[in-house]
């Protein structure tokens, strides 16, 4: 490949969840419009972004090592811009820029649709750039941009409203602001001219889409509106709140066969005094009514679950409450969760971290284990039965085999063809791993 010296290039790293790989692509449309490239490794760049999470500490512990590799290079090109976006950004403000003075962009998830303008000014500064705290529109999305040619993540919220006493999502992100149904559904258009054939649309609580928009839109308004773009094949949202699913969204998915039956609705824990502690505004039961109400409907369908282990006072029975739960519900999949203690937060204020790492890690092994038994238990049931894949390319480990998901998000491997990739295909299960399933194409 020659490359063009003249052109300027962005190099983009993204932390954590699906909401920041979309805003990732958000910023890259705005420095394409401009007439960036695209610089695979961080030597080929003249601006890099790295784009955080503020979740976890360990989450931001990550990208301050990253940042001190980063260094090096800008050591041996001061010219290169050093950007971090996001919401460990709009956390640590101007405190980013005091433990590594070399960056040069700090721009919040709320003010990073003023990217272009701050990388201008940090090149006129001598001093970081630093915006937090300012709500500004995000850039507008040039579609080609997307590191998935088939799948695309579309945010059709930002913010939350809840206040679960663990999560600093409230405060980088703000309250819940829902885009138009029009928009979205505009851009849902664009990706399926452009080759996408499934979307997912996001939102920190996506049944909650809408609740500050004037024209009364809800979630059961945009899944029809999109479900109706001639050519998309598949759609899918997330994350539902155990506290605000609207039913409707059920009826829903049995009328729109485009819609997969699929949910994740983190319990984050089984114990209703822990819930309690955590303000998530429902109890276990409460939470199993909606799981056994969604698998009367969907006996296919398949939920997936966020837990947090060694929450402020969790006791070793509030432990097995969860435990009792992943069985109780038999997740798809569980993403397990050390808690940790967020600066600003509520729990932060008022509960002491109490939970010591070792007896923390014990417990996030023993869900991972209760998760694996749930899972071989359901993929043993799979095995002899026929389910609809997308196909999404040659297997990462094995390149002979392809990789595509069902409707409910399981991973199937499979000897296919190249020509099958970015199609439905219909896939009949041989056999299983914890993780993952193999297949031969059904005839
Ligand atoms: N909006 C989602 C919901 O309805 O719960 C969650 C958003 S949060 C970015 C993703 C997951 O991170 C949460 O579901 C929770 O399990 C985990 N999480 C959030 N704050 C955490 C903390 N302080 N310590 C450990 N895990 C945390
Ligand atoms: Fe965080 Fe709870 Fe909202 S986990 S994103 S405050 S629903």
């Amino acid at each position: 490949m020659t490359v063009d010296t003249a052109m300027k290039r962005l190099h983009l790293i993204s932390f954590g969840c699906q909401m920041n790989v979309y805003d990732s692509e958000l910023m890259a449309s705005a420095f394409k419009r401009r007439g960036y490239g695209v610089a695979e490794t961080p030597e080929d760049a003249d601006v890099i972004l790295v784009n955080t999470c503020a979740v976890r500490e360990h989450a931001e512990e990550k990208v301050f090592s990253h940042l001190g590799e980063l260094r090096k290079h800008k050591g041996r090109r001061p010219d290169v811009l050093l950007g971090v976006t996001g919401c460990m950004a709009e956390r640590m403000g101007r405190e980013i820029a005091r433990r590594a003075p070399y960056v040069d962009i700090v721009a919040g998830a709320r003010s990073f649709g003023d990217i272009l303008d701050l990388a201008a000014a940090a090149r006129d500064h001598r001093g970081p750039v630093v915006s937090v705290g300012h709500d500004r529109p995000p850039p507008e999305r040039d579609v080609s941009v997307r590191r998935d040619k088939y799948r695309a993540f579309i945010a059709v919220s930002r913010g939350c409203n809840h206040r679960c006493t663990f999560c600093v999502v409230p405060r980088t992100r703000g309250d819940e602001k829902g885009r138009a149904l029009a928009s979205i559904v505009r851009e849902v258009e664009e990706l399926v001219a452009d080759g996408v054939v499934e979307v997912t649309l996001l939102g920190q609580n996506i049944d909650n889409y809408g609740v500050d928009r004037p024209e009364g839109e809800d979630l059961h308004h945009l899944l029809h509106a999109c479900h109706a773009v001639d050519g998309l094949r598949r759609l899918r949202f997330v994350t539902s709140h155990p506290a605000d699913m609207d039913p409707r969204i059920f009826d829903d998915m049995a009328e729109l066969p485009k819609l997969c039956g699929a949910l994740h609705i983190p319990p984050q824990s089984g114990s209703n005094t822990v819930l309690k502690r955590m303000a998530r505004g429902y109890t276990r039961e409460e939470y199993m009514d909606i799981v056994h109400e969604f698998r009367r409907r969907f006996p296919a369908g398949e939920v997936a679950a966020d837990f947090i282990v060694g929450f402020p006072g969790e006791t070793e029975a509030d432990h097995e409450q969860s435990v009792s739960l992943l069985h109780e519900a038999g997740f798809q999949q569980s993403f397990i969760f050390r808690y940790s203690e967020r600066p600003a937060t509520t729990a932060a204020r008022r509960l002491e971290d109490d939970v010591p790492l070792p007896v923390k890690a014990a417990r996030n092994l023993h869900l991972l284990k209760a998760q694996e038994a749930v899972s071989i238990k359901k993929h043993k049931t799979m095995v002899g039965r026929t389910y609809e894949l997308l196909v999404e390319g040659p297997s990462k480990k094995d390149p002979a085999m392809f990789t595509g998901r069902t409707r409910g998000n399981h991973i199937v491997h499979f000897p296919g063809g190249s020509e099958l990739i970015g199609e439905l295909a219909a896939v009949t299960i041989t056999d299983f791993s914890p993780v993952t399933l193999r297949g031969v194409l059904a005839r």
